[in-house]
């Protein structure tokens, strides 16, 4: 078992305060979910793939008031730390790809946070084509990852990813990712993206999905 794991067990009922001052050396949800909220102000439907313990979906259930939320993930642990409505909420261990066989085009916003880097690189190109078959006609896909830079950050980063969480992550570029989607949704279908506080190597891109 990763030490990440047993990390965690030891700080009991602060697990959760420690974990998202930990996540905030990273990365600032707050941030990230207010710029998603530029781009897409309301939605009815979200997805979010690789949801992890639903640090983000505590987020996106503030933020999106009107929306039902799945989070799915291949850990058994997705959504063992959300804490907040579970009427609008629900979680599933399942891969995209079970879940586009079963509800193709039921989304109209599609996230994935932080997920690509923990990934296998012969799978990537099936994240955004999994996510264009599970998103509605003109509905929002975005993807946030952590981008190979190297500073400080980046060491601290990687360090943590391979020592708490034992995964064997890789690390791309932005104009990797930005390749992947237009390869899924067609030439010049990234229409914006921004770069989330405090460190540079935090770049989110969103694409829409044409309208049928
Ligand atoms: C760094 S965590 C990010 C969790 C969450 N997105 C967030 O931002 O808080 C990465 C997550 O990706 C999940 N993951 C890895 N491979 C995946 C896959 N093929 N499909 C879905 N989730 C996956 C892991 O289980 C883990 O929960």
């Amino acid at each position: 078992m990763p030490i990440g794991a047993t990390v965690r067990r030891l700080f009991g009922p602060f697990e959760r305060p420690v974990a998202d001052f930990y996540r905030g050396c990273f990365v600032d949800l707050d941030r990230q979910v207010a710029q998603l909220r530029t781009w897409v102000p309301d939605a009815r439907s979200i997805l979010e793939i690789g949801c992890g313990e639903g640090a983000v979906t505590q987020k996106l259930v503030a933020a999106y008031p009107h929306a039902q939320i799945t989070g799915i993930d291949i850990t058994p642990r997705a959504g063992r730390l959300f804490q907040g409505p579970r009427d609008r909420v629900d979680f599933k261990c399942m891969t995209a790809a079970d879940l586009a066989a079963e509800r193709p085009g039921a989304y109209d916003l599609i996230l994935i946070f932080d997920v690509p880097h923990h990934v296998p690189w012969n799978l990537h190109e099936a994240i955004p084509a999994d996510a264009r078959t599970l998103l509605a006609p003109g509905g929002t896909f975005v993807l946030k990852e952590w981008e190979l830079i190297r500073n400080v950050g980046h060491v601290m980063c990687e360090f943590s990813d391979r020592v708490l969480t034992g995964d064997d992550v890789r690390f791309g570029e932005k104009a990797y990712f930005e390749g992947l989607l237009e390869r899924s949704f067609g030439a010049g279908a990234v229409a914006a993206s921004a770069r989330i506080r405090p460190w540079p190597n935090n770049p989110m891109v969103q694409c829409r999905r044409q309208a049928a």
